[in-house]
Protein backbone atom coordinates (compact mmCIF):
# COMPACT_ATOMS: atom_id res chain seq x y z
CA UNK A 1 0.00 0.00 0.00
CA UNK A 2 2.27 3.10 -1.05
CA UNK A 3 -0.12 5.65 0.02
CA UNK A 4 0.31 4.29 3.03
CA UNK A 5 3.98 3.62 3.27
CA UNK A 6 5.21 7.04 2.11
CA UNK A 7 2.54 8.30 4.94
CA UNK A 8 4.97 6.81 7.09
CA UNK A 9 8.24 7.99 5.98
CA UNK A 10 6.72 11.10 6.17
CA UNK A 11 6.29 10.46 9.77
CA UNK A 12 9.41 9.39 10.48
CA UNK A 13 11.06 12.26 8.54
CA UNK A 14 9.83 15.22 10.68
CA UNK A 15 12.64 15.71 12.99
CA UNK A 16 13.81 18.67 10.85
CA UNK A 17 10.68 20.25 10.95
CA UNK A 18 9.54 23.21 13.44
CA UNK A 19 9.07 21.52 16.62
CA UNK A 20 6.83 22.90 18.73
CA UNK A 21 5.07 19.41 20.41
CA UNK A 22 6.70 16.42 22.01
CA UNK A 23 5.13 13.13 20.78
CA UNK A 24 7.33 10.84 22.43
CA UNK A 25 10.61 11.31 22.07
CA UNK A 26 9.99 13.03 18.76
CA UNK A 27 9.40 17.31 18.35
CA UNK A 28 6.96 17.55 15.85
CA UNK A 29 4.64 20.64 14.50
CA UNK A 30 1.29 20.19 14.83
CA UNK A 31 0.38 21.58 11.72
CA UNK A 32 2.06 19.25 10.18
CA UNK A 33 0.76 16.00 12.55
CA UNK A 34 -0.99 14.93 14.33
CA UNK A 35 0.20 12.58 17.94
CA UNK A 36 -1.43 9.52 18.28
CA UNK A 37 -1.07 7.22 21.79
CA UNK A 38 1.34 9.73 23.00
CA UNK A 39 3.93 8.75 20.93
CA UNK A 40 2.34 7.96 17.11
CA UNK A 41 2.63 10.36 14.43
CA UNK A 42 0.45 11.04 11.33
CA UNK A 43 0.71 13.56 8.76
CA UNK A 44 -2.07 16.43 8.09
CA UNK A 45 -2.61 16.59 4.39
CA UNK A 46 -4.28 19.69 2.52
CA UNK A 47 -5.74 20.41 5.75
CA UNK A 48 -7.30 17.01 7.10
CA UNK A 49 -5.33 14.54 9.80
CA UNK A 50 -4.44 11.67 8.64
CA UNK A 51 -5.87 8.64 11.82
CA UNK A 52 -3.83 5.61 13.20
CA UNK A 53 -4.57 2.42 12.72
CA UNK A 54 -2.50 -0.40 14.06
CA UNK A 55 0.85 0.92 12.77
CA UNK A 56 0.04 2.54 9.88
CA UNK A 57 -1.80 6.22 8.78
CA UNK A 58 -4.53 6.15 7.11
CA UNK A 59 -7.71 8.32 5.18
CA UNK A 60 -10.53 7.96 6.80
CA UNK A 61 -12.63 9.08 4.12
CA UNK A 62 -11.50 5.86 2.03
CA UNK A 63 -10.25 3.24 4.39
CA UNK A 64 -11.83 2.05 7.76
CA UNK A 65 -9.86 0.49 10.11
CA UNK A 66 -10.95 -2.81 11.65
CA UNK A 67 -10.93 -4.15 15.22
CA UNK A 68 -7.54 -6.18 14.52
CA UNK A 69 -6.37 -2.99 13.40
CA UNK A 70 -6.11 -3.56 9.83
CA UNK A 71 -7.71 -1.48 7.15
CA UNK A 72 -10.30 -2.52 5.11
CA UNK A 73 -11.37 -0.02 1.96
CA UNK A 74 -14.55 1.83 2.80
CA UNK A 75 -17.59 0.22 1.26
CA UNK A 76 -18.59 1.31 -1.85
CA UNK A 77 -21.81 3.95 -1.59
CA UNK A 78 -25.14 2.59 -3.25
CA UNK A 79 -27.41 4.50 -2.52
CA UNK A 80 -28.03 8.29 -4.24
CA UNK A 81 -25.47 11.06 -3.14
CA UNK A 82 -24.33 14.36 -3.94
CA UNK A 83 -20.88 15.63 -4.26
CA UNK A 84 -19.57 18.37 -1.37
CA UNK A 85 -15.99 19.96 -2.00
CA UNK A 86 -13.91 19.64 0.81
CA UNK A 87 -10.42 21.79 1.86
CA UNK A 88 -10.64 23.08 5.13
CA UNK A 89 -7.79 25.21 4.38
CA UNK A 90 -9.86 27.22 1.89
CA UNK A 91 -13.07 28.32 3.77
CA UNK A 92 -14.84 29.88 0.59
CA UNK A 93 -15.18 26.34 -0.85
CA UNK A 94 -15.39 24.09 1.78
CA UNK A 95 -18.52 22.04 2.50
CA UNK A 96 -19.64 23.91 -0.83
CA UNK A 97 -22.07 21.40 -3.13
CA UNK A 98 -21.39 20.84 -6.62
CA UNK A 99 -24.16 20.94 -8.94
CA UNK A 100 -24.72 20.37 -13.13
CA UNK A 101 -25.06 22.96 -15.36
CA UNK A 102 -24.46 22.99 -19.19
CA UNK A 103 -22.96 19.84 -19.57
CA UNK A 104 -20.57 20.72 -16.23
CA UNK A 105 -20.56 20.57 -12.65
CA UNK A 106 -19.63 23.85 -10.53
CA UNK A 107 -19.31 24.86 -7.34
CA UNK A 108 -23.03 26.28 -7.37
CA UNK A 109 -26.22 25.89 -5.02
CA UNK A 110 -28.52 24.29 -7.42
CA UNK A 111 -28.17 22.49 -10.72
CA UNK A 112 -29.71 23.84 -13.87
CA UNK A 113 -32.70 21.60 -14.60
CA UNK A 114 -35.99 21.11 -17.40
CA UNK A 115 -39.21 19.37 -16.76
CA UNK A 116 -41.35 19.75 -19.76
CA UNK A 117 -44.80 21.01 -18.66
CA UNK A 118 -48.09 20.05 -20.01
CA UNK A 119 -46.76 16.72 -21.01
CA UNK A 120 -49.68 14.13 -20.28
CA UNK A 121 -50.20 13.17 -16.97
CA UNK A 122 -45.90 14.45 -15.01
CA UNK A 123 -46.44 16.71 -12.47
CA UNK A 124 -43.43 18.95 -12.39
CA UNK A 125 -44.17 20.79 -9.14
CA UNK A 126 -42.46 16.88 -8.41
CA UNK A 127 -39.12 18.00 -8.66
CA UNK A 128 -37.06 19.46 -6.41
CA UNK A 129 -34.59 20.76 -8.40
CA UNK A 130 -32.45 21.74 -5.90
CA UNK A 131 -29.60 18.84 -6.18
CA UNK A 132 -27.23 17.01 -8.61
CA UNK A 133 -27.81 13.36 -7.57
CA UNK A 134 -25.59 10.66 -8.60
CA UNK A 135 -26.15 6.76 -8.29
CA UNK A 136 -23.27 4.13 -8.53
CA UNK A 137 -20.11 5.19 -11.04
CA UNK A 138 -21.42 6.91 -13.84
CA UNK A 139 -25.06 7.75 -13.64
CA UNK A 140 -27.16 10.82 -12.52
CA UNK A 141 -30.43 10.17 -11.24
CA UNK A 142 -33.34 11.49 -13.73
CA UNK A 143 -36.17 10.67 -14.66
CA UNK A 144 -36.09 11.44 -18.41
CA UNK A 145 -36.08 8.14 -20.46
CA UNK A 146 -32.86 6.89 -21.52
CA UNK A 147 -31.25 8.83 -18.50
CA UNK A 148 -27.89 10.93 -18.30
CA UNK A 149 -24.65 9.63 -17.64
CA UNK A 150 -21.78 11.23 -16.27
CA UNK A 151 -17.54 11.11 -17.05
CA UNK A 152 -13.93 12.30 -17.00
CA UNK A 153 -13.48 14.32 -20.21
CA UNK A 154 -9.75 14.44 -21.51
CA UNK A 155 -8.80 17.53 -20.39
CA UNK A 156 -10.15 16.20 -16.63
CA UNK A 157 -13.66 18.68 -16.34
CA UNK A 158 -16.29 16.23 -14.70
CA UNK A 159 -19.18 16.07 -17.53
CA UNK A 160 -22.28 14.75 -17.89
CA UNK A 161 -24.52 14.21 -21.03
CA UNK A 162 -27.20 16.14 -22.18
CA UNK A 163 -30.73 14.39 -22.39
CA UNK A 164 -31.72 12.53 -25.30
CA UNK A 165 -28.03 12.38 -26.74
CA UNK A 166 -25.25 9.70 -25.78
CA UNK A 167 -22.71 12.15 -27.38
CA UNK A 168 -19.73 13.17 -25.26
CA UNK A 169 -16.10 14.48 -25.83
CA UNK A 170 -13.68 11.92 -27.77
CA UNK A 171 -11.66 10.18 -25.22
CA UNK A 172 -13.94 10.79 -22.17
CA UNK A 173 -14.15 8.15 -19.19
CA UNK A 174 -16.95 6.30 -18.11
CA UNK A 175 -16.77 4.60 -14.61
CA UNK A 176 -13.33 5.50 -13.61
CA UNK A 177 -14.52 6.47 -10.09
CA UNK A 178 -15.01 5.09 -6.76
CA UNK A 179 -17.61 6.72 -4.47
CA UNK A 180 -17.76 5.42 -0.61
CA UNK A 181 -19.83 5.60 1.54
CA UNK A 182 -19.68 8.59 4.05
CA UNK A 183 -16.69 8.94 2.33
CA UNK A 184 -14.91 10.09 -0.76
CA UNK A 185 -15.25 10.29 -4.69
CA UNK A 186 -12.67 9.87 -5.89
CA UNK A 187 -10.70 8.47 -9.41
CA UNK A 188 -7.90 6.21 -7.77
CA UNK A 189 -4.72 6.95 -9.52
CA UNK A 190 -5.16 11.16 -9.30
CA UNK A 191 -4.50 13.56 -6.55
CA UNK A 192 -8.12 14.22 -6.48
CA UNK A 193 -9.59 17.30 -7.57
CA UNK A 194 -9.95 21.21 -8.83
CA UNK A 195 -11.99 24.01 -8.88
CA UNK A 196 -10.96 26.04 -11.96
CA UNK A 197 -12.22 29.66 -12.70
CA UNK A 198 -14.78 32.52 -11.56
CA UNK A 199 -17.39 29.84 -12.07
CA UNK A 200 -15.40 26.79 -10.12
CA UNK A 201 -15.63 24.20 -12.63
CA UNK A 202 -14.82 21.00 -11.22
CA UNK A 203 -11.79 19.08 -12.88
CA UNK A 204 -10.27 16.11 -11.83
CA UNK A 205 -6.16 16.04 -11.45
CA UNK A 206 -5.79 13.41 -14.13
CA UNK A 207 -2.16 12.15 -14.38
CA UNK A 208 -0.14 14.34 -16.63
CA UNK A 209 -2.34 17.53 -17.02
CA UNK A 210 -1.40 20.69 -14.96
CA UNK A 211 -3.90 23.00 -13.10
CA UNK A 212 -3.41 26.32 -11.36
CA UNK A 213 -6.51 26.17 -9.73
CA UNK A 214 -8.14 25.55 -6.18
CA UNK A 215 -7.26 21.76 -5.00
CA UNK A 216 -9.86 19.60 -2.82
CA UNK A 217 -11.60 16.83 -2.53
CA UNK A 218 -15.01 15.46 -3.06
CA UNK A 219 -16.97 13.82 -0.36
CA UNK A 220 -20.37 11.61 -0.83
CA UNK A 221 -23.25 12.56 0.86
CA UNK A 222 -26.57 10.20 0.85
CA UNK A 223 -29.70 11.87 -0.85
CA UNK A 224 -32.66 10.27 0.66
CA UNK A 225 -34.95 12.85 -1.28
CA UNK A 226 -35.80 11.14 -4.47
CA UNK A 227 -35.12 12.03 -8.14
CA UNK A 228 -34.71 15.95 -7.77
CA UNK A 229 -34.70 16.38 -11.59
CA UNK A 230 -36.72 15.18 -14.50
CA UNK A 231 -33.46 16.02 -16.41
CA UNK A 232 -30.08 18.28 -16.03
CA UNK A 233 -29.57 20.65 -18.69
C1 LIG B 1 -34.41 19.55 -1.57
O1 LIG B 1 -35.80 19.36 -1.73
C2 LIG B 1 -36.31 18.31 -0.94
C3 LIG B 1 -37.76 18.08 -1.35
O2 LIG B 1 -38.49 19.27 -1.33
C4 LIG B 1 -36.18 18.71 0.52
O3 LIG B 1 -36.72 17.70 1.35
C5 LIG B 1 -34.71 18.89 0.82
O4 LIG B 1 -34.53 19.34 2.14
C6 LIG B 1 -34.07 19.87 -0.14
N1 LIG B 1 -32.64 19.78 0.08
C7 LIG B 1 -31.81 20.79 -0.13
C8 LIG B 1 -30.39 20.53 0.12
O5 LIG B 1 -32.19 21.87 -0.51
Amino acid sequence: MTLLNSLLLGACAIGAAVAQLQCGTIEYNPALYSCYDGDFLCPIISGDATKKCGDACYDADIYDCKADSTLAEKPAEDNPFTLIAHNPLYYGINGKVINGCSRHFFLRDLPCAYCPEGIGGLDCSMFSENATVLGGISGLMTTVPGGQLFYIEPNGALGFTQAHSGSYPTGSTFGSVKAYEDGEFIIPGTSGWYACGDDNQIFAALPGLEFSCIPLRILTAEWPYGTPVWQYT
